[in-house]
């Protein structure tokens, strides 16, 4: 077991890798240069923890003893003694590439480094740091501490010993690991996204309402949220990021973001975390 996982990015993916990465038992180093999204990711596993003692899956005790193996810092350097480095910042080619650059130099050259990127590419990735074949893709899915899956995601370079550990921490963190090739959006978000897309333009050719497409989706699909539900959860700018990734590395039309998308990310109503999507969420 790796003693020390650092995650860098606090996050709403973050702070679900963060509590995942302590729940199994290793000391967490959450980093993130904004002080108020640590702050905000403390709070959020802390709830978080609290929905698991509430539904009798995890006792008071040991939530307690999660929360006090992250710790956090707004200190990329505290990222040196980790085993395992887990980045899960903005989802942008530029940013990512910036701060592995970074951690390149920090690190020690024989962590496993992952990014938990959900569409970007692994290879390019690896190209920003020194050992590329230590590389791989962690795709976790929120909420982290929910959702069964990572989809294990090997880079061009990504060597097989480091394929083998990445599986082993995914059981560590009580996932089941699942392998797709480094392509756009892997296979969640190559099939997740064009369905949200297109669930989004029912709304814009005036099909049916959010509601009636949700509930359709929901009873007659047995999807446990409906796309427009979903989409709002995930965040429309990571959606909208998504597609615009999907369109570029495939080049096909089929892939093009709505309209209503891209207005609704404009209008800077972005789902569940700034009140307004498709839905409301203003008090709750
Ligand atoms: N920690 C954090 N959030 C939790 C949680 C926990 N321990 N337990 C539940 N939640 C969240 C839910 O999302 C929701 O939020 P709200 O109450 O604040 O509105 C609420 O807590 C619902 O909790 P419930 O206990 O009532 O609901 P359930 O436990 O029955 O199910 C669910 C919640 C597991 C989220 C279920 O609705 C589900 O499976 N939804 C689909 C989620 C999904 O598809 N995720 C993948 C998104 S794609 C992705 O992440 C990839 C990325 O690259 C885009």
């Amino acid at each position: 077991m790796p003693k020390v996982v650092a995650v860098i990015g606090a996050g709403t993916m973050g702070a679900g890798i963060a509590q995942v990465a302590a729940t199994a038992g290793c000391a967490v180093k959450l980093i993130d240069t904004r002080e108020a999204a640590l702050e905000n990711a403390q709070k959020v596993v802390a709830n978080s923890l609290q929905r698991l003692v509430k539904k009798t899956l995890m006792e008071q005790t040991a939530a307690y003893a999660v929360l006090k193996r992250i710790e956090t810092s707004s200190d990329l350097n505290q990222a040196a003694s980790a085993a395992v480095v887990i980045e899960a910042i903005v989802e942008n080619e530029t940013a990512k590439a910036q701060t592995w650059t970074q951690l390149s130099t920090i690190c020690s050259e024989m962590a496993l480094f992952a990014s938990n990127t959900s569409s970007i590419s692994i290879t390019k990735m690896a190209s920003a740091i020194k050992r590329p074949e230590r590389f791989i893709g962690l795709h976790f899915f929120n909420p982290v501490p929910m959702m069964k899956l990572i989809e294990v995601v090997r880079g061009n370079r990504t060597s097989v010993e480091t394929a083998n550990a990445a599986v082993e921490l995914a059981q560590l963190f009580g996932k089941t690991a699942i392998e797709a090739r480094d392509f756009p959006g892997f296979v969640s978000n190559r099939v997740l996204m064009p369905m949200i897309n297109e669930a989004i333009y029912c709304v814009y050719e005036n099909v049916a309402t959010p509601l009636a497409i949700d509930e359709i989706m929901k009873l007659g699909m047995a999807h446990p949220m409906g796309p427009l539900a979903l989409a709002d959860f995930i965040g429309l700018d990571v959606c909208l990021a998504i597609m615009e990734v999907l369109q570029q590395g495939f080049g096909d039309p089929k892939y093009r973001p709505c309209p209503l998308l891209r207005q609704l990310v404009a209008a800077g109503k972005l789902g569940k975390k700034s009140g307004e999507g498709f839905y409301s969420y203003a008090g709750k």
